[in-house]
């Protein structure tokens, strides 16, 4: 059976957790493959919203597996959190969470690293969720790292303490003021109840699933926030194109089915770093308030702007998206004229291309189409849409040679048209 993959094509917050959510019910095991608490993602069902962080979206189906893969990186205090939050509902996490053994862990201190980070850099910061992660991915690939399977170990505290010193020279040698030790009885108590979960090897855990159940992977963050092919260095660690579905769970290439891109009807964008389309008028501002585009982790306002295709077909690219999913279309319904970027002016020049310098002043050269002025959010069918909607869809599949597979128009399950 093959891997599918759901991915934010944008810089985040597309609505993966709703999609991963509407689709779970086809697919047994749903698994997280990287990224960590920088992730929001939002469900909504029966009248409730929750926000997932590490968990994946597939936890309220009463019979899917939900992996934490290993190119995750998890915070024992934070997960804990969650699972409290979730078992609240009646869910039984420990009986529907496995985690990778090889999955990272995220230290108090790392958390305090990435604050250090960001102060030391003043007004060039990346607007990080102040989670810890670039200081956790960056101890992985250093070779210091702390994985979960180790809180095993008869000399986890040990190992521990060596990296809790490393990261107190290193905020000492920044001149950070912090108390490192204000977490640590938590982070130990939390590491406990890491140990009541199933800590599996992902690898040959997902590959023996795979040989009978088809599974769903669920992207966090978007591709212009992949560490390589991103707006760097505003940027996330890791990798959030496809080929981080394979790394992070230990998956041929060769076991990929559907890739699934999600983008919104226009774009966000939280944090600092290049965005081509923003908006800094009043219809900015509109998009915000309609599309309530305020951060689910950080509760920062998001910067808003139209919809950039150039973008989109080189995140398409990147990763070999098969189906779009358009999501938030209704957030449109009321602007008598909406625009997408079809190129952008760089230095004068038109191209279709993200150029290597995201900081270059590039202009986006937009095309019109006219509103549809129709209340979407109880369109259920594709005959349901409005007749401007669906050519303003027609000429995006025609642009980025992808079909639209679904729309959402609105933020519960129902409000969701498979075409
Ligand atoms: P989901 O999965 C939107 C952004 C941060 C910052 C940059 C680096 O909900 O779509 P980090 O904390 O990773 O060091 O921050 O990436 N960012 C996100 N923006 N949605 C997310 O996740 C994000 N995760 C990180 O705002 O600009
Ligand atoms: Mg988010």
């Amino acid at each position: 059976m093959k891997l599918d993959v759901v991915l934010g094509l944008q810089w985040g917050d597309e609505g993966k957790g709703k999609i991963v959510d509407v689709l779970a019910g086809n697919y047994p095991v749903v698994a997280r493959f990287q990224g960590g608490p920088n992730a929001g993602h939002s469900l909504h069902f029966e009248g409730k919203s929750y926000v997932l962080r590490s968990i994946p979206s597939g936890i309220f189906r009463p019979d899917a597996i939900n992996i934490i893969g290993n190119g995750v990186v998890l915070d024992p205090i934070t997960f804990r959190q969650e699972c409290a939050n979730i078992g609240r509902t009646g869910v039984p996490v420990r009986e529907r969470i496995k985690i990778a053994k090889k999955a990272h862990l995220i230290l108090p201190t790392h958390r305090l690293l990435d604050a250090a980070n960001e102060a030391a850099m003043g007004k060039g910061k990346i607007g990080s969720t102040l989670k810890g992660i670039g200081p956790t991915y960056t101890d992985k690939v250093s070779r210091n790292g702390l994985r979960v399977g180790d809180v095993l170990a008869p000399d986890f505290i040990e190992r521990y303490r060596k990296l809790k010193d490393r990261h107190v020279n290193q905020l000492r040698m920044m001149n950070f003021e912090c108390d490192p030790n204000a977490e640590e009885d938590e982070f130990m108590a939390a590491v406990e109840y890491l140990k009541e979960f199933e800590l599996i090897d992902c690898e040959y855990f997902v590959n023996s699933q795979l040989e009978t159940k088809p599974m769903l992977a669920e992207g966090a963050q978007g591709s212009m926030l992949d560490i390589d092919y991103g707006s760097y260095p505003f940027v996330t660690s890791s990798t959030t194109s496809c080929a981080g579905a394979c790394v992070g769970l230990g998956v041929s290439p060769s076991k990929i089915g559907h890739v699934y891109g999600i983008f919104k009807a226009y774009c966000t964008r939280v944090g600092s770093g290049p965005f081509p389309t923003e908006l800094f008028d009043k219809t900015g501002e509109e998009l915000r308030k309609i599309g309530n585009e305020f951060g689910a982790v950080t509760g920062r306002p998001r910067r808003c702007g139209w919809l950039d295709l150039v973008a989109l077909k080189y995140a398409v690219m990147i990763s070999g998206v098969t189906d779009l999913i358009m999501m938030k279309s209704d957030c449109l319904d009321s602007f008598p004229v909406i625009k997408v970027c079809t190129s952008y002016k760089v230095d004068g020049k038109e191209t279709g291309q993200v150029p290597f310098d995201t900081f270059a002043h590039i202009e986006p050269v937009y095309t019109e189409f006219k509103g549809w002025n129709t209340d979407m959010t109880s369109c259920r069918k594709e005959e349901d849409l409005p007749k401007e909607f669906r050519e303003y869809i027609s000429f995006m599949e025609k642009y980025l040679e992808v079909p639209i597979k679904i729309v959402s128009v609105g933020p519960d399950r129902d409000a969701t048209i498979m075409r």
